[in-house]
């Protein structure tokens, strides 16, 4: 270990990040220890060159143009996930993630305010500009209750958390998670069968007499299903899914939804909505789509589910009443592509979980927001358009319930509008 550092060479860094860099790790250097140069990779092979270490310049510095930058104050930060932009990519990324741990495992015990209290926090830290190096920084933000304050502390100063720890290693969560992976599972499920004593798939196995259709699909294709899909999968899909919509109704369109929309690399699942410009054209479109895309060997299960359109003031804030099909499809590999794991041997195709949501063209808008996500921002939106609007919004629509009226729209944009809140494009819905 040398005694002093002098230069530090980034290479493709932007000087805000290096800033970030800088400020996190010059808080342990000794006391009395100048600030080493914060440099450009230029320098270094300038220096490389020249055979010794040539004199600093202007140009090869990474934090000359930067501010120092203090953390701003919390003030901006407005308190609904729907208020502000969330990137994929953030500065909090452990801290987020041990607070959602505590969320899930509070979720897998029922305890709904708890598991909401921490995906608020949780989406807070993700929405900050800069990591939170200390405690003090938390001070003023909103959602940070003593509980998440202590984590945060805890993650700061020991760089691992007890109680996050104790959660991740228990069996309830460890079974919980696993059993919720299932397609088909939902928490409900999961937690009978723990306390039944089941534990792991070989139990399930056993059990299968007492397995939906849907869930025996999700076990069969388990290994598959529990990889994740990536984005070359979801633009071959696409065009396996556009081709079938096409052939069943031209006009009709496929949109991308859920996480990919967002921007994310990796999902669980692919969504779809489709619909066409001409409303009313969409009835009937699905069963059509789904006999085509049988006919070209792709769907390896299927689920139709009808529309339930009745009163659409009425949708809860988790199921919509759209007419759907919950799919795994049969998606071709190309050559060589390593497919569930080292120890299984490749195979030219994969299991993937797919949604194909159809919706009329007047509730389009409303479905496309609904459907990407994420379930927190989603949740959060709904709560801003209730608590600060007085207005419901669904995946059907946007309904004011004194005036019994309805908002018709073109698009998301106009939604945003309509609720007074600045337009996220779905990439900085990432709460
Ligand atoms: P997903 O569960 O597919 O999540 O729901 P995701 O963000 O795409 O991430 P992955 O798939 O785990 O990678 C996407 C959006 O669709 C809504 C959810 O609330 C979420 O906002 N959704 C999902 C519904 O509105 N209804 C459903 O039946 C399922
Ligand atoms: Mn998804």
């Amino acid at each position: 270990m040398p005694t002093e550092v002098t230069h530090v060479v980034m290479e493709g860094t932007s000087a805000e990040e290096a800033v970030c860099w800088q400020e996190r790790k010059m808080s342990v250097l000794p006391p009395g220890c100048t600030r080493p140069a914060v440099l450009d990779i230029s320098w270094f092979t300038e220096s490389m060159a020249a055979g010794q270490p040539v004199p600093v310049e202007c140009r090869h510095r990474l934090e000359v143009a930067v501010p120092k930058k203090k953390m701003p104050s919390p003030a901006w930060m407005l308190p609904y996930a729907c208020q502000r932009p969330t990137p994929l990519v953030h500065h909090n990324a452990s801290l987020s993630e041990a607070l959602e741990t505590l969320a899930e495992a509070a979720g897998f015990d029922g305890s709904e305010g708890r598991q909401i209290a921490f995906y608020r926090a949780a989406s807070v830290l993700k929405a900050l500009p800069s990591p939170v190096t200390a405690l003090s920084q938390l001070q003023g933000l909103p959602h940070f209750g003593e509980h998440s304050c202590r984590v945060v502390q805890e993650l700061l100063e020991h760089g691992v958390c007890d109680e996050v720890e104790r959660v991740r290693l228990s069996e309830r969560y460890q079974t919980m998670k696993l059993f919720t992976q299932i397609f088909g599972v939902g928490v409900r499920t999961a937690d009978q069968w723990y306390r039944k004593g089941l534990r792991t798939l070989a139990d399930l196995q056993e059990e299968s007499q007492r397995l939906t259709q849907q869930q025996k699909a999700g076990l069969q294709h388990h290994q598959d299903l529990s990889a994740p899909i990536l984005r070359s999968d979801v633009e071959a899909l696409q065009q396996e899914v556009e081709a079938a919509v096409r052939q069943a109704l031209p006009g009709a369109t496929v949109t991308l939804a859920g996480g990919f929309r967002r921007g994310k690399l990796q999902g669980h699942d692919v969504d779809f909505l489709i619909t066409h410009p001409q409303e009313g054209q969409e009835a009937g479109l699905l069963p059509r789509v789904m006999c085509y895309l049988k006919k070209q060997g792709l769907v390896l299960y299927h689920q139709h589910q009808h529309s339930q359109q009745g009163d659409l003031t009425q949708q809860s804030h988790t199921m919509d009443a759209f007419e759907r099909s919950f799919c795994i499809f049969r998606l071709p590999q190309p050559p060589g592509a390593a497919v569930g794991g080292a120890q299984k041997p490749c195979y030219a195709w994969k299991a993937v979980r797919v949604d194909l949501v159809v919706a009329p063209i007047s509730q389009f808008p409303f479905a496309l927001l609904g459907w990407t996500g994420s379930k927190h921002f989603e949740r959060e939106l709904r709560r801003f358009s209730r608590k600060e609007r007085g207005l419901c919004l669904n995946s059907h629509g946007l309904f004011d319930p004194e005036q019994k009226t309805v908002f018709h729209v073109a698009s998301e944009e106009d939604i945003f509008r309509l609720l007074d809140l600045e337009y996220l494009p779905p990439e900085l819905r990432n709460a």
